[in-house]
């Protein structure tokens, strides 16, 4: 793919693994199209990036749960005038609380943040990317998708899935599509569940760079799902072969509910 006027869109880029897509994205001499909710610090990166790496960067600040804010990203992913060739789907948050305990409607957010309106986007991005030929997607899910771990696990198994079906769906029409699923990672978002980090092993523990730059070259690769780090790759086979109830024990620690 040529990345001459070419743009990438990164939603949750205000933090975490979204920013740092932002960052590797522009490093690479891609232009950028950022969004979140918190307009200050996207303005703050936009800013950074463009006079550091000499891209263009368009900073869209959108609430996911309010949908004329999600409209405006599915005008933008149809924009034929400077286009979308890469999505990233990123933004997401978890519940830190059990299940009886978060309220109903918490769920339902999280099922719209981490799934519905991933999709919602994915689709609007498929359909401009077709008569071009050309496109990437990169939906992160997470390591949680393979084991029981509450309404996160299970929207990202939806995304995981619905990645799997677009990648053997488009791939021979020019668009690679990946669900990225990384373990436990440095970022704002156990902070953002109000939780301390949880305490595993270090080799647990990923960097943004590491996760962004594995997805980046699995994308690039055609791959359908990438686990980032040799350790979650061992624990995310297992998963796969013990029962189920001995991985929830497993996971009992790390729970994102
Ligand atoms: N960190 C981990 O251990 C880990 C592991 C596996 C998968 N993941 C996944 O990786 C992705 C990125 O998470 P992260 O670790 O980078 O967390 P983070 O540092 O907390 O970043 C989350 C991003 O999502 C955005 N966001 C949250 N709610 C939003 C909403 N309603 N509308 C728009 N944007 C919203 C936040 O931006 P604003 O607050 O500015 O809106 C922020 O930019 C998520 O999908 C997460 O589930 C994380």
């Amino acid at each position: 793919m040529s990345i001459e006027n070419t743009y990438v869109l990164v939603t949750g880029a205000s933090a975490g693994i979204g920013a740092e897509f932002a960052r590797q994205y522009a490093a690479a001499g891609y232009n950028l199209v950022l969004t979140a909710r918190r307009e200050k610090t996207l303005e703050n990166l936009a800013g950074q990036l463009s006079s550091t790496y000499r891209v263009e960067v368009e900073v869209i600040p959108a609430d996911l749960l309010v949908s004329g804010d999600v409209q405006k990203l599915v005008d933008r992913l149809a924009q034929a005038e400077h286009p979308v060739e890469i999505l990233v789907n990123n933004a997401g948050f978890g519940l830190g609380q059990p299940f009886e305990e978060a309220p109903a409607q918490r769920h339902l957010d999280q099922v719209q943040v981490l799934a519905a309106v991933p999709l919602q986007l994915m689709h609007a991005a498929i359909r401009a990317m077709l008569p071009r030929g050309r496109g990437r997607i990169i939906n992160v899910a997470s390591v949680a998708a393979f084991t029981p771990g509450g309404t996160y696990s299970a929207v990202k198994r939806f995304m995981v899935v619905a990645s799997e079906s677009a990648n053997i769906q488009y791939r021979d029409r020019g668009i690679d599509v990946t669900a990225l699923c990384p373990g436990l990672t440095r970022s704002d978002f156990h902070h953002a569940m109000g939780q301390e980090q949880p305490k595993v092993p270090g080799v647990f523990w990923l960097s943004p760079q590491q996760v962004v730059t594995e997805a980046i070259a699995a994308v690039n690769a055609g791959k359908p799902v990438c686990v980032p780090s040799l350790p979650y790759k061992v624990a995310a086979g297992i998963s796969q072969i013990i029962p189920r109830r001995a991985v929830a024990a497993l996971i009992s620690r790390t729970r994102n509910y």
